[in-house]
């Protein structure tokens, strides 16, 4: 947990953002894997955690923003709880440690809405995720939970994520501890992936490194021989010499901060020459997107701009033709680079996901765009000093995309079919880092993890 006059700063600067009434904060339970009581590990509601700092379930948070008071509401540990869970701190201790001097039973939150409500308050609240929540907050302001997204605040929304998406220096350093530990968990996996070594294996090496910190995984992991397969989260392939791995993976720090990171490798330590043409444009697309990375730039540009330093240099290997602006207006260059070139990242790895993609993403002047690949982008808007996002370009041959396009003439001016042909064994390549705006440009944050041929080559060669 963070320092509690942290806690106290937060929620004052969400009540000076103008809002009236009541803003109500409801907090993660646990989750049964198979049964009640085996649950899985526990994660709680990032805004919850912003504002009220406690990792535990059960708890709800509720600001007047009118008259600034702060309230808990939970429940005392009580002794068939000890009996089960051991000494455990009161209500009131644990408000205190987020600097809240105002704490409640749980049982009278909902009665403390119905009052607000008949009084004729508003009561704005984000809009949930979980069915669980979903259903709490039904019951909490007696509407059905079908219709309870129907009623979230969009101006609490906008108003939570002008705070989460600034960065402070103590959310900056947590989210480099995570890099710390993500580092050690790339160069393991760099230097395990051996010929005849299954997937799965790298992966538990990986994953033991992070449980060492006793920390959880801020995603499933990304660890294939098959790279082109966006999301794939299968790890049964046996390693093969000459295969080019793509390993998506990432913690969450001990106050829940997640790191993102993406490194493709050959299993072996030497990238052919055919990977390695590749690798470098790759590479060309990442560097020139943190180098254009500054404020007041829009970042649906920099994802055009990545998009542009690959067709050209892809169209000198002869697989686009035509004029490189054109083939990233088109769409075209999508059939390599069919994702979005980054996201916000923080306490959730795609971060505020949960609060509408549009809204965290967009707005201020950028619109998501219809064209397939560059639609998916999560974040398109004009960067601002302080925020924290991933730089993650790829190349991928993704035979069915490759077949399907063909098949239909799609784009067939810009795009060399014949030349995709012969790489739809490739797999894929992407290169992901996690940045920070600053005021002058960027920083890539964490220590840095080996990225050029190079470098990489250097690593697996111990
Ligand atoms: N690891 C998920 C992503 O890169 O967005
Ligand atoms: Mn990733
Ligand atoms: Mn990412």
């Amino acid at each position: 947990m963070f320092a509690p006059a942290i806690y106290a700063q937060r929620r004052a600067r969400l009540q000076a953002s103008g809002l009236s009434g009541l803003l109500l904060f409801v907090g993660n339970v646990d989750s049964p894997m198979n049964y009640r009581d085996n649950t899985l590990p526990f994660v709680q509601d990032s805004s919850f955690r912003y504002f009220f700092g406690l990792n535990e379930p059960g708890l709800a948070g509720l600001i007047d923003a009118d008259s600034g008071k702060a309230t808990l509401f939970g429940n005392d540990p009580d002794v068939a709880d000890i009996v089960w869970t051991g000494p455990l701190p009161s209500l009131a201790e644990r408000a205190a440690k987020v600097a809240l001097d105002s704490s409640r039973a749980y049982g009278e939150l909902a009665q403390a809405l119905a009052e607000a409500r008949a009084a004729g308050r508003a009561v704005h609240y984000l809009a949930p995720y979980r069915g669980e929540t979903l259903i709490e907050m039904g019951r909490l302001l007696d509407v059905h939970p079908a219709k309870v997204k129907d009623g979230f605040s969009p101006a609490l929304t906008r108003a939570v994520v002008a705070l989460r998406e600034i960065k402070g220096v103590e959310e900056i350093a947590e989210m480099e501890a995570a890099l710390g530990v993500t580092h050690a968990m790339h160069i393991a996996a760099m230097q395990n992936a051996k010929p005849g070594v299954i997937e799965y294996q790298v992966v538990g090496i990986m994953e033991g490194i992070m449980r060492r910190h006793d920390w959880q995984l801020a995603y499933p992991s990304i660890f294939s021989r098959r790279g082109e397969v966006l999301h794939n989260h299968h790890h049964d392939n046996v390693l093969q010499q000459g295969d080019l791995i793509l390993n998506d993976t990432g913690c969450s720090s001990g106050q829940g901060y997640a790191s993102d990171i993406t490194r493709t490798f050959p299993v072996g330590g030497k990238f052919s020459t055919r990977q390695r043409e590749l690798y470098d444009i790759a590479l060309d697309m990442q560097l020139s997107a943190i180098d254009a990375i500054k404020p007041g730039v829009k970042y649906q540009d920099i994802h055009k701009l990545a998009a542009r330093v690959m067709v050209e240099r892809m169209a000198e290997l002869g697989f686009f033709k035509g004029d490189a602006h054109e083939v990233v207006e088109s769409g075209a260059y999508a059939i390599a680079f069919p994702h979005g070139l980054g996201h916000q990242i923080g306490m959730d790895v795609h971060d505020m996901e949960a609060l509408g993609e549009d809204l965290v993403g967009y707005g201020d002047g950028a619109e998501r765009s219809g064209l397939f690949g560059l639609g998916y982008l999560r974040l398109g808007k004009t960067l601002k000093a302080g925020m924290a996002l991933t730089v993650e370009p790829g190349i991928y041959f993704i035979p069915a995309l490759i077949n399907a396009w063909e098949k239909e003439g799609r784009h067939s001016q810009y795009i060399n079919y014949a030349k995709f042909r012969e790489y739809t064994d490739f797999g894929g390549i992407r290169i992901e880092d996690n940045v920070l705006v600053t005021e002058t440009g960027s920083r890539v944050l964490g220590e840095p993890i080996p990225k050029t041929v190079e470098e990489v080559e250097a690593v697996m060669a111990v």
